[in-house]
């Protein structure tokens, strides 16, 4: 596999930024594995909050047996919250923020400076170009994808997500992550939507389409139907678990991408919710109601 000629970077310290649904799995998973890891975030009431879930995820894996006292220990000891940047010095940085280019940029040309040239700055994007993200970027070639899946402590997949600018051995050093993080890496070009998320539109848009169509409108019949066939999640609980204008966002940016397809348009009744605040488990309700 690394039959290139050249040393795979070793990396030691991981800084995570974005503290939400994905950042807080992709810290725990860091940190879990023995990495030095930083988890940053502007909000500080979300970055209590994960500090909290990744809390009580150790404590329940200690408790189920999968991790020893010591192994627990040794976890929350790897892990640093912070809301500066200034502390995100690390080998790897991997952003997991809001999926909007521009505030995805912004935030890569602020670790750029407050990291050396040699930082590899991967993305955690699900549908927003590498390569336009890069392209801003000082020294692209060490900008890459680097997509978990959510939950991020559990789902094995890591699309690694090689731009236009990607050098080989910034591909290599993230394959290596991934491997180290327990995880199973592919590697992928920068297409519309990358695999998974290319693949999985139409999970999401047909259900929403029965619905707005009044074809079936109980939505929880759906995803029963859907599970009974073998999918893991129904559409509408799986768009609650990522968050609505997660999904949302990546629908407009892959259908965009692919020239506007009718098949692929993203759903009106999803952009309502989103309009409303109503994001999924993250906010309390969603397509369903939770209680925390
Ligand atoms: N939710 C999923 O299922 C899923 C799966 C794979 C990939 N992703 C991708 O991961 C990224 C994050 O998604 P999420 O669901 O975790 O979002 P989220 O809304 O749960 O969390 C985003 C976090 O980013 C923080 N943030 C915003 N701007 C910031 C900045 N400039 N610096 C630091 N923090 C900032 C916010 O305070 C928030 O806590 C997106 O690019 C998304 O496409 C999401």
């Amino acid at each position: 596999m690394f039959a290139r000629n050249q040393k795979i970077m070793a990396i030691t310290t991981i800084a995570v930024c974005g503290a939400g649904t994905m950042g807080s799995g992709i810290a725990q998973a860091a940190a879990q594995n023995n990495f030095k890891t930083i988890l940053f975030d502007v909000n500080s009431a979300v970055l209590a909050k994960a500090k909290d879930t990744i809390v009580k995820s150790i404590d329940n894996l200690t408790v189920k047996g999968k991790l020893t006292q010591a192994q627990a220990a040794q976890t929350l000891a790897q892990l640093h919250f912070t809301d500066n940047i200034a502390d995100c010095k690390a080998d790897v940085v991997i952003e997991a923020i809001v999926e909007k280019l521009d505030a995805k940029v912004s935030l890569l040309q602020q670790l750029a400076l407050v990291n050396s040239e040699a930082t590899i700055l991967a993305t955690n994007t699900s549908s927003i170009p590498v390569s336009a993200i890069a392209a801003a970027v000082p020294k692209p070639e060490r900008v890459a994808g680097m997509h978990f899946f959510n939950p991020a402590t559990i789902m094995r997949l890591v699309e690694v997500v090689r731009g236009t600018h990607t050098n080989d051995a910034t591909i290599d050093a993230l394959v290596t992550l991934a491997k180290q993080l327990q995880k199973q890496p592919v590697v992928c070009k920068d297409a519309p939507g990358f695999i998974v998320n290319r693949v999985a539109r139409p999970y999401y848009l047909e259900a929403m389409q029965l619905v707005t169509n009044g074809e079936v409108t109980d939505i929880a019949l759906i995803d029963e139907a859907l599970q009974n066939s073998g999918f893991k999640m129904g559409p509408f609980a799986l768009m609650d678990l990522i968050g609505l204008d997660i999904n949302y966002s990546v629908s407009n940016i892959v259908w965009d991408a692919l020239g506007q397809p009718k098949r692929l348009t993203p759903s009106s009744l999803q952009g309502a919710k989103v309009a409303a605040g109503d994001l999924g488990k993250k906010t309390g309700k969603g397509f369903y109601n939770y209680t925390t």
